[in-house]
């Protein structure tokens, strides 16, 4: 499937999907928005495919943000179809149960921000810059900014961070805890598929279970959140990547999950 907007290419099962309007600094309007929807819902649902890579086209922008040009003229009803939808597909994004990794390449502004916390993992070049400027334009965040990045950075950080529209570079975002690792801009490519093997090498379904088990646990009461941890557990011990992990330990042999 091509798109008008987004790149698409599989390097050794890792979907990656650039978003591809670098004369507007990738920013997000409706029709890059679809695409990133049927992008994401794709790689979610080929086999081939075990892990996802979001990053942006260019050297100065992951993504700069949803389109400003579109926000001007929205009305009300129109506003709230319009993070209604973002945060959908957005939603799609952390609940693909193979691993989501942004390579934030650069601005990661309000959507784009917005899109580098919905993957599971963060990893940013030193020169990347993120933030939630939405009320520097009189909005508030629209794609769960005001949910994700309490979550990630702890409320006061947020509300410091959301309240003055402030933007970090890269190592104040690693300190904070929202971007999970920095490297050099032309280390992104090689830094990502780095840690994607690492992951990539255990096994799939306790992978896609821990994901599960931290996006569902942390919306429910601690209890319920271990009774889901407890069933994902008790459902992995029903596996053939459980006994092959745990026999090829005791077998002093590296496990191979995926033959
Ligand atoms: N929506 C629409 N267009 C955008 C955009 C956005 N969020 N961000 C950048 N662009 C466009 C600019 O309008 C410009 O287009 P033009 O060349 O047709 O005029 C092009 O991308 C390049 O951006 P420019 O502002 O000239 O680059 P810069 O290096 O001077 O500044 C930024 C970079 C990121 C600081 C600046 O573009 C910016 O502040 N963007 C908006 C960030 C934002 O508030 N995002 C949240 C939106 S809710």
């Amino acid at each position: 499937m091509s798109y008008d907007n987004l790149l698409t290419e599989d390097t050794q099962g890792v979907r990656w999907i650039t978003l591809n309007r670098p004369d507007k600094l990738n920013a997000l309007n409706r029709a890059t928005l679809a695409e990133l929807d049927h992008a994401v819902a794709a790689a979610g649902n080929d086999e081939s495919v075990h892990a996802v890579v979001v990053t942006g086209a260019g050297e100065k922008a992951f993504v700069a943000g949803a389109d400003i040009s579109e926000l001007n003229t929205l009305g009300p009803v129109e506003a709230k179809e319009f993070a209604l939808k973002g945060q959908a597909v957005f939603n799609r994004i952390e609940r693909l149960t193979k691993p989501a990794i942004a390579a934030v390449n650069g601005f990661a502004l309000g959507g784009g921000c917005e899109l580098a916390m919905a993957c599971h993992l963060r990893v940013a070049s030193a020169n990347a810059i993120l933030g939630q400027p939405e009320v520097t334009l009189g909005l508030i965040p629209g794609y769960a900014g005001t949910q994700r990045l309490p979550r990630l950075v702890g409320k006061g950080r947020a509300l410091e961070l959301l309240l003055t529209g402030r933007n970090v570079g890269a190592e104040e975002a690693e300190r904070i805890g929202l971007v999970n690792s920095v490297c050099q801009p032309e280390e992104l490519t090689e830094t990502v598929a780095g840690l994607l093997g690492k992951i990539l090498a255990n096994g799939p379904l306790a992978v896609a279970h821990c994901i599960e088990a931290v996006n569902h646990g942390l919306d429910m009461p601690f209890d319920d959140g271990c009774l889901l941890e407890a069933t994902l557990f008790g459902i992995g011990a029903a596996s053939d990547q459980m006994r092959e992990g745990t026999a090829a330990f005791l077998e002093k042999r590296k496990a191979d999950f995926r033959s």
